[in-house]
């Protein structure tokens, strides 16, 4: 296991008509000894070109890369004892299991008994015990990626790279092996950064997460800190599903507050006390389904809702998970998102106020 630090890294490409592509701009991080590490961003925002970098693959245009103490610009990427797994798991087709996992520790010159040793160790932990004789195309795609994990897990390297490794599974066998990938990570303890562009992996996956967007990053910090406190409206929209519902500010009009219920007016109709808005303040208010909650019109005379962001809007679509219920609600020029509980008998066309408390809402 080892700490991997980044400072001030960057990466271009040429792209086409020599244009100058910026694939990782100023990338400055810290990975901890032992730390899961979960990359996420959308596509093309840089998460390959990051760890491929780390593994020694691609050269960095600017700043440097530390493995502990040793700077690894200019080290190959077999001399840097990373162990990188990929989306296409890249098995050798002609070779069984049991060669495609010993491979790289036979061309390491590792005496033969050692690397029994390691294949043995390593087939046990991944349940691939009975399989080490077939070839890559009798098996399934979990079996592949377990092949593939195999493969990195026999080097013991310092730190593991996975790209994108649960990309070609089915949704059940991606749940699967998240749960095996972090069982193994507890077990052995290793430095491993893992990159997807599944936000809900990296929520159950990471001890902290990186979001990247543009080559950039954008927050780096444990996944509830991230879901909870989006520095950006990038990171709010991008992590969590459905997405923060976020609200431009300056396109709103508050109705009359004294006329609360029973006005026509639909969009935003009490702001809490502290959001002041100016002519040309363009604040956005950003809180997540489940922090707002439905009332039927007429119930809001019941509620104390000072502290209160009140919308008044009607229900557009409604859209059942099975355990809660998405509603959309149109009001004013502003959709919003929000989750309940299936029992309660929403109805597209229903008018609603939404509610949601002052604490609960985010500024950006
Ligand atoms: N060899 C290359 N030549 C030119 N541009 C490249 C090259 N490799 C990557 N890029 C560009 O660099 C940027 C980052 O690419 P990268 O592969 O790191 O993205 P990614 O986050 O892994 O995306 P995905 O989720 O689609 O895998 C993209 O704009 C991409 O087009
Ligand atoms: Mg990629």
């Amino acid at each position: 296991m080892a700490k991997v630090s980044l400072q001030n890294v960057s990466k271009f490409y040429t792209g086409s008509k020599k244009s100058k592509v910026t694939a990782v701009s100023n990338l400055t991080l810290e990975i901890n000894h032992g730390e899961f590490m979960v990359l996420v961003g959308p596509s093309g925002c840089g998460k390959t070109t990051t760890l491929r970098m780390i593994a020694g693959l691609e050269e960095i245009d600017g700043g440097s890369i530390h493995m502990d103490d040793t700077k690894v610009n200019d080290l190959e990427p077999k001399d840097r004892d990373v162990a990188m797994v990929f989306q296409n798991y890249a098995l050798y087709p002609h070779m069984s299991v049991l060669e495609n996992i010993s491979l790289g520790l036979k061309l390491r010159k590792f005496p033969k008994p050692e690397i029994a040793q390691r294949v043995e160790e390593a087939s046990v932990m991944l349940g691939i015990q009975d399989l080490l004789n077939r070839m890559p195309d009798q098996l399934s795609g979990g079996q592949r990626q377990r092949v593939a994990v195999g493969r990195a897990l026999v080097r013991r390297p310092k730190v593991f790279l996975f790209d994108e490794p649960l990309s070609n599974l089915d949704a059940r066998m991606r749940i699967q092996m998240r749960m095996e990938l972090t069982e193994l990570h507890r077990k052995l303890g290793s430095t491993m950064i893992y990159v997807t562009h599944d936000q809900a992996e990296a929520m159950t996956m990471g001890d902290r997460i990186m979001v990247m967007n543009n080559g950039s990053l954008q927050q780096v910090a444990p996944p509830l800190t991230i879901y909870r406190k989006p520095v950006n409206q990038f990171v709010a929209s991008f992590i969590g599903s459905p997405p923060m519902n976020l609200l431009k500010l300056h396109s709103v009009k508050i109705t009359d507050q004294a006329h609360l219920p029973g006005t026509d007016s639909v969009g935003i109709l009490r702001l809490p006390g502290e959001v002041v808005i100016g002519e040309n303040v363009h604040h956005v208010i950003g809180f997540r389904p489940e922090q707002g909650h439905l009332l039927e019109e007429d119930e809001l005379l019941t509620h104390d809702s000072s502290k209160t962001l009140l919308i008044k809007g009607s229900i557009q679509w409604l859209e059942p998970t099975g355990a809660d219920i998405f509603v959309h609600v149109l009001a004013g020029p502003h959709k919003i998102i929000i989750r309940e509980t299936s029992e309660m008998q929403w109805k597209v066309g229903q008018q609603v106020i939404i509610k949601v408390p002052e604490e609960e809402l985010l500024f950006f």
